[in-house]
């Protein structure tokens, strides 16, 4: 997914600080994460010898915990709640004396996602919009800050399912609305809800959220598979959607070129019933 360009920015950067100031490496560093985040600070935390510990939902992807163990990483498994996952990662960074590097919060994060609309200008200066899933926002508040720095002329979009519609309510009542419970959603990586640093950016540089239904989630995702073969999450799917959407057809004419952010392609494949009842049956 996008998340390392976030991760291997924060990691650099405590290693940096810790060259500059002579402490050296950190002891470790900590998260939490539905999954991709982790995969990503564990990944950038291998390459720099660092321990890393990620507070991971019971609930998430096989193949995403799977991911996190695989570059090394500890796994804490913790409940698939906003508090539970910030509560678990506290105490991991209680016990290890690591620095915890927030997976959507940190400036550091929220600055490497920006890089996706550096390249996205470079790549594709004729766009007129972006359109990214939001859930704690780094990656829609990277993407805007730079945006709306260099090409104000172009419009932001937030996109999330109707099921944890934290982004939207947070919008249309003018204040910090965290999902009241933990969304039930086949979008799992944006379960999360926005925070206080991504919250300001996303009020004042964000040009709307469009939120899209489960159903929409689904077949927005299929479509992509099966017309564009390329092995999106659903999550990637909610830009898709929301694009789709009759909300999207209110968008000003103008906006004719849409860059849809795929951010991500972790599918749990043992969700696939044909795949997962052959023989000798693959994870
Ligand atoms: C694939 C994917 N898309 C979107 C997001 C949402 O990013 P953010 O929490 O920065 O809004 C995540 C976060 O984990 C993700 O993994």
């Amino acid at each position: 997914s996008f998340q390392i360009r976030g991760a291997l920015n924060a990691v650099r950067s405590l290693v940096e600080e810790g060259e500059r100031g002579g402490a050296g490496l950190p002891r470790a560093v900590v998260t939490h994460s539905s999954g991709n985040h982790g995969q990503a600070l564990a990944c950038a935390a291998q390459a720099e010898g660092i321990p890393a510990y990620v507070a991971v939902p019971r609930t998430a992807p096989r193949c995403k915990q799977a991911a996190i163990r695989a570059y090394g990483a500890t796994l804490v498994p913790c409940e698939p709640s906003d508090e539970s996952r910030a509560e678990t990662a506290s105490r991991v960074v209680q016990e290890t004396g690591g620095v915890m590097v927030h997976p959507n919060q940190e400036p550091a994060v929220i600055a490497g996602q920006g890089t996706i609309a550096l390249e996205v200008l470079e790549q594709a200066p004729e766009i007129n919009a972006v359109v990214a899933p939001v859930g704690g926002g780094g990656m829609i508040a990277g993407i805007a800050v730079a945006i709306k720095a260099l090409r104000p002329d172009v419009k932001v979009f937030a996109a999330e399912p109707c099921n944890a519609d934290d982004c939207y309510q947070s919008k249309v009542r003018g204040e910090l609305t965290p999902n009241r419970h933990p969304p039930e959603t086949i979008a799992d990586a944006v379960k999360t809800s926005i925070g206080p640093n991504t919250w300001p950016i996303i009020r004042d540089l964000v040009d709307d959220v469009l939120t899209v239904s489960e159903e929409e989630i689904k077949r927005a995702t299929r479509l992509v598979w099966e017309r564009m073969k390329l092995l999106i999450e659903p999550t990637a799917g909610v830009g898709v959607a929301a694009v789709l959407s009759e909300q999207f057809q209110a968008v000003p004419r103008d906006v004719e070129n849409v860059c849809i952010v795929l951010c991500g392609g972790n599918v749990d494949l043992s969700s696939l019933t044909w795949l997962t009842d052959l023989p000798g049956k693959a994870e």
